[in-house]
């Protein structure tokens, strides 16, 4: 596979410093080389130089760096959208404010090329805010809001083709905030929260949803948030929220999405290497990325659809 890796050392969509060193840390773990083992033709695209700033405002005075993440958002998208031409992107963040532009660029390629687009949100929060409603200011918290299509984005490039609820499919997830709850009820979104991985594994709601994306047609949007996984096994992220997916059931899921063949994009969020242990958050999300793009042990037919 023709594997386009995009840096994107987004730092703005919130307030820790440190997002700004993931796309280096990525290379400095072999993220090339991983795709090169596998017999992928990887290329580093570089870094994305977000668009230029123009001043902007919002009436929630608690929006943190909006001209920034509008900027950004712009860049990103235009990167995205031409290199769904050329490849799969992997978009190496940088916080998840990224994925405002990332899957943007996707769902315009989507639309250019008349298939549904479907999203699968691997993280501990559900990032359902809009500007107007987000506590924090951080607009980490607002992709999920921007690619469903909720109001509230203005200032923001319109969405390219709102991605349908039922297209959308939040996995891993144990921190919600009560505007975000509220709004979750009125949308049709999956909601794999931890409640319901403990009691039916990762494999069967996975399973379920790849089988609407393969009957759909559809192109298939992995975001990949750092704090997806337990924060004892990956330490390196501004946001971490205990009882998170363990290092077997995330390399399980990238496994089954390999397995699927469906993953047309990918993002890697909130990697902050200033906040880990010599590396071993940054060379996991290296090896979770090698199984979702065909590492295994040994090699079995494929099992997802069987
Ligand atoms: N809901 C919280 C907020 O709005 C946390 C968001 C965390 N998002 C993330 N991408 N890590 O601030
Ligand atoms: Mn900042
Ligand atoms: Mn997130
Ligand atoms: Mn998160």
């Amino acid at each position: 596979k023709t594997c386009i890796l995009i840096g994107a050392p987004v730092d703005a969509g919130q307030k820790v410093a440190g997002c700004i060193m993931g796309p280096a840390a990525y290379r400095t773990a072999g993220l090339m080389r991983a795709l090169k083992d596998l017999g992928h033709d990887p290329c580093d695209a570089g870094d994305v130089v977000p668009a230029e700033r123009r001043p902007l405002t919002t009436t929630n005075a608690a929006v943190h760096s909006l001209p920034e993440v509008v900027a950004w958002t712009e860049a990103l998208a235009r990167a995205g959208q031409d290199a769904m031409k050329r490849g799969m992107p992997i978009f190496m963040g940088g916080d998840h404010s990224l994925s405002l532009g990332s899957v943007a660029g996707v769902a315009a390629h989507a639309a250019e090329v008349g298939r549904p687009l479907f999203v699968l949100w691997l993280d501990a929060h559900s990032d359902f805010h809009t500007p107007e409603t987000t506590q924090s200011g951080n607009l980490h918290g607002t992709p999920v809001a921007y690619l469903a299509g909720r109001s509230g984005f203005d200032v923001f490039p319109p969405f390219p083709a709102a991605v349908p609820a039922e297209n959308i499919c939040l996995f891993g997830i144990r921190s919600v905030d009560p505007e975000e709850h509220a709004a979750l009820l009125t949308h049709e979104i999956e909601i794999n929260d931890m409640r319901v991985l403990d009691e039916r594994g990762v494999v069967a709601p996975l399973r379920e949803f790849l089988l609407r994306v393969e009957a759909a047609g559809g192109l298939l949007h992995v975001s990949l948030d750092v704090d997806f996984l337990d924060p004892s096994v990956a330490p390196a992220v501004g946001t971490t929220v205990p009882g998170g997916t363990t290092f077997r059931e995330a390399h399980l899921v990238m496994e089954l999405l390999h397995e699927s063949g469906l993953v047309t994009s990918l993002d890697l969020v909130e990697l902050n290497p200033f906040l880990d242990e010599r590396g071993r958050t940054a060379r996991l999300m290296v090896d979770l990325v090698a199984s979702l793009m065909g590492r295994k042990v040994f090699d079995r037919p494929t099992r997802v659809f069987a």
